[in-house]
């Protein structure tokens, strides 16, 4: 297939490259950027006018991050803007070629079902209050028309964790300095998700032309942020635990930290599940492992 991916200059881009490579795809990345880093066998295009006549599917992940800066009016307007906006291009742009995509994998977060406490949250659950999930739906809207006849799989993709990207450096950070610590009084559920499964899910999502809809992309383990810190305490092994408490995340990151940090969404793949997908790393305890001893 001729894949168009937006946001393969980032995180998850980057490691999604080679596994569609290895199953004999080609891969063209729209970037903003004129000089990106670049790999072997990938077109790399600024405009989608340079694009080649037939793209099959588009696998759509760009956007400014939610979590680079404090949440600002303007800033709120450029994370909203670099996707939902990009969509709607992107979907006026396959409108007019002669032979659209009839594949179309958006990412979206599980930020969808809004802050909530214990209750399990599968595909079906209904979307929350709060800037992300508005921000969540307001982007799978306009993939949705932006899809057109396409076969339609929105990711909610939960926290994806690896080395060199994403939350995890950031999380990590204290415990390297030998603390450990959860966020505000700790019971609220982590749905993360190693980057690994992410990779293998877009490409599983991409195989099954049974597969449509919405599709929560977390491992089938969450946990909440207290067991995330236990867990993070093995394989740091730090003495000392010290919670930060909520009023002081606020300080420091502002509207941020009551929708990503002080609270959480406990979300099952249960889509990924029926199916038949497979984890490579369902446990955290494993995936942690894998993270911070890749060659053990
Ligand atoms: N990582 C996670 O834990 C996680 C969780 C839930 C959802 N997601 C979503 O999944 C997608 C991919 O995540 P990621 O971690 O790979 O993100 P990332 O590393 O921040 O990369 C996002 C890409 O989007 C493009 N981009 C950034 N700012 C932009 C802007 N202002 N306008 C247009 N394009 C912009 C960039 O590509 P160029 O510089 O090449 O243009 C960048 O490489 C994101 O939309 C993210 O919100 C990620």
């Amino acid at each position: 297939m001729n894949i168009l991916l937006t946001g393969g200059t980032g995180f998850i881009g980057e490691a999604l490259i080679p596994a569609l490579q290895e199953r004999g795809h080609n891969v063209s990345v729209l970037t903003r950027q004129l000089a990106p880093k670049s790999r072997a066998d990938v077109e790399y295009v600024q405009e989608l006018q340079d694009l080649g006549p037939c793209i099959d599917a588009v696998i759509n992940l760009a956007g400014a991050s939610l979590a680079d800066k404090r949440w600002n009016d303007a800033y709120k307007q450029k994370m909203v803007a670099s996707r939902v906006e990009l969509t709607r291009t992107l979907g006026e742009y396959f409108r007019r070629v002669e032979s659209p995509p009839t594949v179309w994998l958006n990412a979206s977060a599980i930020g969808y079902y809004g802050a909530r406490d214990d209750q399990e949250l599968d595909e079906s659950a209904s979307s929350g209050a709060g800037f992300a999930a508005e921000l969540c739906r307001d982007w799978e809207a306009a993939a949705t028309d932006a899809a057109g006849d396409a076969r339609l799989c929105i990711l909610r993709l939960g926290v994806v964790l690896d080395a060199g990207g994403g939350a995890y450096p950031q999380m990590a950070q204290p415990f390297r300095f030998g603390v450990a610590n959860w966020i505000g009084d700790g019971r609220q559920w982590l749905s993360w998700v190693h980057r690994e499964d992410v990779v293998s899910a877009f490409c599983f999502a991409l195989d099954r032309a049974d597969l449509s809809g919405p599709i929560n992309v977390t491992a089938p383990e969450p946990v909440t942020s207290r067991d995330f810190c236990t867990a993070m305490r093995k394989v740091h092994r730090t003495l000392l635990a010290i919670p930060m408490p909520a009023f002081l995340m606020r300080a420091m990151v502002g509207e941020m930290a009551d929708e990503l940090l002080i609270t959480g969404q406990r979300v099952q793949p249960a889509k990924l599940l029926a199916e038949g997908f497979e984890f490579t790393l369902p446990r955290l305890a494993s995936a942690l492992e894998r993270i911070e001893r890749p060659a053990s």
